[in-house]
C-alpha cells in the first residue's frame, strides 16, 4: 500500500524549489475529495464557490461559516495527503481582526483544514498578519476576488492596465510581508503573474493567471463539466460528467416506469419455510 504522508507547507516550498508544479483543485464533499486525493492532487481548496456550484446561488456571498466548516470537515476527512485550504466566506474576516482570528480558528479546529484563504491585497494585510500571528497559515487571494465583484467591476480579469497591474504586484509583496504562506492570483494577465512569481519567496498559485505560477487551481465542477451557468476563458474541461449523470438518471427513470427495475437480483427473499409459516399465521395457507 502506497504511503500517504500529509503534505505540509515545507513540502510545498520544496516542490517550488525543485520546480515541480503544484496541483490544486476545489472540492466541497467527501467522495470528490477522496478521488482528488487518490489522483495525486496536492492541494484542495474548499472554496466559497460552493455557494454557486453546490447550492445554486448566483454569487459566493451567501456562503455561511457553519456551511463552510461542515464541508471543510468532510473534505479534510478524505484528504490523507492533500493540503486542505478553507476559504473564509464573506464577512467572516472583514469586520475585525478578532472576528477573523476566531473564524480562521474554526476552519482549523472544527474543519480540520491546514490553512485558510481570504480575499484582498493591501487592504487585508492587517487581517492576514493577525491570523498568522495567531498561528494559522493564510493564503492571500488577489486579482479577480469574487467577494468584491461589484467593487472591481464584476467577475472579470484584473490588472490589464499598467496602474492596476502595478497595484497587484505591490499587493502580492505586501501580503508576503504580512506573513501569507502563499498567494493565489485569479484571472490576471500571464505577464503580470510572471513578475509576481519572479519577485516572490513564497508559492504563487494561479487560476486563470498563466503558466509561470508555481501551481494551478481550477474549480472541480468546471473541469468535470458540471457547472453550466458560465464558463470562464481559463477553464479546461477534462470530462463531460453531466452527460454521464444525465444518462444514468434517465435510464433509471425509464427502467422504473417500465417495471424493469428492481429485478430479482436487487430483491430480498424470504426462506420458503418462513413463507409457509407466515401464510399459516395469516390464515392463508
Ligand atoms: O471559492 C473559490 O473556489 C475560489 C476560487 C475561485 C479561487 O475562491
Amino acid at each position: 500500500m502506497e504511503e500517504r504522508k500529509k503534505l505540509t507547507i515545507p513540502d510545498l516550498l520544496d516542490m517550488v524549489a525543485r520546480g515541480e508544479k503544484i496541483t490544486f483543485l476545489t472540492a466541497y464533499d467527501y467522495p470528490t475529495a477522496l478521488l482528488e486525493d487518490r489522483a495525486g492532487v496536492d492541494m484542495i481548496l474548499v472554496g466559497d464557490s460552493a455557494a454557486m456550484c453546490m447550492l445554486g446561488h448566483r454569487t459566493t456571498l451567501p456562503a455561511k461559516m457553519d456551511f463552510m466548516i461542515e464541508i471543510t470537515a468532510a473534505v479534510s476527512r478524505a484528504a490523507t495527503r492533500a493540503f486542505v485550504v478553507g476559504d473564509m466566506p464573506y464577512m467572516s474576516y472583514q469586520p475585525s481582526n478578532e472576528i477573523a482570528i476566531k473564524n480562521a480558528g474554526r476552519f482549523i479546529a472544527e474543519g480540520g483544514a491546514d490553512a485558510v484563504k481570504l480575499e484582498g491585497g493591501a487592504r487585508m494585510a492587517e487581517r492576514v498578519e493577525a491570523i498568522v500571528k495567531a498561528g494559522i497559515p493564510v493564503m492571500g487571494h488577489i486579482g479577480l476576488t469574487p467577494q468584491a465583484a461589484s467593487l472591481i467591476g464584476g467577475l472579470k480579469a484584473q490588472g490589464r492596465n499598467a496602474q492596476t497591474a502595478k497595484q497587484l504586484i505591490e499587493d502580492a509583496k505586501i501580503l508576503e510581508e504580512a506573513g501569507a504562506f502563499a498567494i493565489l492570483l485569479e484571472a490576471i494577465p500571464a505577464r503580470v503573474a510572471e513578475i509576481i512569481v519572479k519577485r516572490a519567496k513564497i508559492p504563487i498559485l494561479g487560476i486563470g493567471s498563466g503558466p509561470a505560477c508555481h501551481g494551478q487551481l481550477l474549480i472541480v465542477h468546471d473541469i468535470l463539466g458540471l457547472f453550466e451557468a458560465f464558463t470562464p476563458k481559463f477553464v479546461k474541461r477534462y470530462a463531460d460528467v453531466a452527460s454521464v449523470m444525465h444518462k444514468a438518471f434517465s435510464d433509471y427513470v425509464r427502467e422504473v416506469k417500465e417495471g424493469k427495475f428492481p429485478g430479482p437480483e436487487h430483491t430480498y427473499k424470504i426462506p420458503q419455510e418462513e413463507w409457509e409459516l407466515l401464510q399459516k399465521l395469516l390464515g392463508e395457507g
